[in-house]
């Protein structure tokens, strides 16, 4: 079989490519003791590293199951122009597909706030941004945010709007591959998950799947603390935008501050394992739990049968989209200096 030599040739390489069904498990990566201050308590910490799928970032996986499932069902006949309200990940990830399934022009409205970086980006892909200015106080049925316009537009013959805020398929992708994987990888023995809350598709998706193996596995959501910025992930105030139901599948939310998530994350990626800041956002959320559980003396009811905790967190992308981030939301004492900083020839 194809899927062990990781391969994919012939006229539908791609699809099989971007197929996570065709692809090998996204890595599972125990984190150094450094990282892990629960080593001596037997906790291990494994990252899950989304960085691994075919587009290098966690929206590869329902991009993927969002436009395939609309294929299946018949849905995509006549429709030529994809609309999404994304100011990254995602719409990079179904433009990317959409294109293999014949549909070529897609268009996203983006925040008035959004950086020139993620522009070029977008542009890089081939899709067309459109700044919206959103409304100070979001709400998903105001006309004027980028979600509404979206759903209008994708309402028109020959649109389609794939609403990743409320597509079934986007959680169903994370049941179907990503939390599959996870209880596999860890022989079941999980007993923590954790990952960042934005659209809420992985959390939904992997606690659906893993608490129906195991009824008292815990699920930890991590939520930007208030004005904190952190990239792919939201705030209380900005998850009201979302259309699932994603507390009924949570157990505990941790709120976590920027400079944290962007501290975990550059830590994380020393060591090896390569993540952005909202990989470290979750780390940092979990690590959180974990001692409120020590301190409450309530960590020995997440004991599995070995007596072991195993946690497991999601690493959405990695850094370097974001490198210059670093710099504004870290301390120069975080990085080393450069010498002879004079002699560099002047950038234009
Ligand atoms: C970088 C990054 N982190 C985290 C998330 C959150 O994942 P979800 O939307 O499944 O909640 C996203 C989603 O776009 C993301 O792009």
């Amino acid at each position: 079989m194809e899927k062990n030599l990781n391969i994919h040739k012939g006229k539908n390489s791609i699809k099989s490519f971007l197929n996570p069904e065709k692809n090998p498990n996204f890595p599972l990566v125990e984190i150094p003791e450094s990282l892990n201050p629960f080593t001596h308590e037997k906790v291990s910490i494994f990252a899950k590293l989304m960085t691994f799928s075919s587009l290098g970032n966690v929206k590869a996986v329902p991009g993927y199951n969002m436009i395939a499932e609309k294929a299946a069902r018949g849905e995509l006949e006549g429709i030529e122009n994809i609309i999404e309200n994304s100011s990254g990940n995602t719409v990079f990830s179904i433009a990317v597909v959409a294109r293999l399934f014949g549909i070529q022009k897609i268009q996203s409205f983006v925040p008035d706030e959004i950086s020139w970086h993620k522009l070029l980006m977008l542009l890089f892909f081939g899709i067309s941004p459109i700044v919206n200015r959103e409304p100070a106080d979001p709400d998903p049925a105001d006309p004027a945010s980028g979600i509404y316009k979206a759903k209008e537009l994708g309402l028109k013959k020959g649109w389609l709007n794939p609403g990743q805020y409320d597509n079934e398929d986007n959680p169903k992708a994370h049941q179907k591959w990503t939390a599959k994987q996870i209880w596999e990888q860890t022989e079941g023995k999980i007993s923590v998950f954790c990952a960042g809350l934005g659209t809420t598709g992985t959390i939904i998706g992997n606690s659906t799947y893993l608490k129906n193996k195991k009824k008292d596995l815990q699920v930890v959501g991590v939520m930007r603390e208030a004005k904190s910025y952190v990239p792919g992930v939201r705030t209380e105030v900005l998850l009201k935008l979302i259309g699932f139901d994603w507390k009924k599948h949570v157990d505990t939310v941790q709120h976590v501050l920027t400079t944290d998530a962007y501290r975990k994350s550059m830590e994380l990626s020393r060591q090896g394992i390569v993540v952005g800041p909202s990989s470290g956002f979750a780390l940092s959320g979990l690590l959180d739990y974990l001692g409120k559980r020590k301190k409450e003396g309530t960590l020995d009811e997440l004991r599995n049968e070995e007596g072991e905790i195993v946690c497991a967190f999601i690493c959405p992308d990695g850094p370097i989209p974001y490198l210059d981030e670093y710099f504004k939301y870290l301390d120069n004492s975080d990085f080393p200096q450069i010498k002879n900083e004079h002699l560099l020839k002047k950038q234009t």
